[in-house]
């Protein structure tokens, strides 16, 4: 059973409307805004282009592509995540928790990823089975951890390192303990150039002063919290 599930009521709340729940509000208006725009320099018109939504957790990134135009399909490993996306996407969304199913419906325009690859140990072989799903001309685009906020935060409520194994530890919720690879943009450049992907697009979306105005995050918000970054071939 996935841990993931033991977090979905924080990683599978939905939006309605204009409102943001506070759980996803840093991914929502710091990370988003800057994928978004990745998304958009490589593809200035999205209506009816496929898109993939690799981790896609309760679907709100989903809703939003599909709100962009494009044709969504979600996926998540989590049995509980992939059902609350079920219930928070329109019924034109095709949510899957199995890969092969994934890899029988066709490839792919776009494939994004929010917050999944750091969680993911063999990222290499991971990005193998995402590429295999794009089109020629397609892209990946996603958002991880920056290891400069992970490492001014260790040590907080929310970030640990244990000394004994070197493993870096996220704990949103009391005991629930999801341990982490704080990879660099050349880490995940040396991955995707090997595979001859070029890289169309890199950011470090900044925490602005709006939004510190209006939501309390329990860590320090010196350094962004992302990494954005995009591969294509
Ligand atoms: C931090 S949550 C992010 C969820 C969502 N992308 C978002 O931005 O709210 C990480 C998600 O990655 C999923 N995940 C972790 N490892 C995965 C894997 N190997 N394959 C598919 N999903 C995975 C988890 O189930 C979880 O939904």
């Amino acid at each position: 059973m996935s841990q993931w599930n033991k977090l979905t009521d924080i990683f599978g709340c939905n939006t309605h409307g204009d409102v943001i729940p506070e759980c996803a509000a840093d991914n929502i208006c710091i990370a988003w805004p800057s994928v978004i725009e990745g998304i958009k320099k490589q593809f200035p018109c999205q209506s009816g282009l496929n898109a993939l939504d690799f981790g896609c957790g309760g679907g709100l990134f989903c809703k939003k592509l599909y709100k962009m135009g494009f044709n969504v399909t979600g996926y998540d490993n989590s049995e509980e995540l992939a059902k609350k996306a079920q219930e928070n996407t329109p019924t034109d969304v095709t949510i899957s928790g199995s890969l092969t199913e994934i890899e029988q419906m066709g490839k792919y325009d776009l494939i994004t990823s929010i917050m999944v690859f750091q969680f993911i140990d063999d990222i290499s072989s991971t990005i193998d089975d995402i590429i295999s799903l794009l089109k020629p001309g397609g892209m990946v685009i996603y958002a991880v951890f920056n290891p400069k906020f992970i490492r001014d935060n260790l040590n907080s409520d929310v970030f640990t390192k244990v000394p004994e194994n070197g493993k870096v530890y996220m704990e949103l919720k009391k005991g629930i303990k999801i341990p982490f690879n704080n990879r660099k943009d050349s880490d995940y450049r040396y991955i995707f150039e090997k595979k001859n992907y070029k890289e169309v697009y890199i950011d470090y979306p900044k925490f602005t002063e709006e939004f510190l105005k209006k939501y309390n995050m329990p860590f320090s918000t010196k350094y962004s919290e992302y990494l954005i970054q995009a591969f294509w071939k």
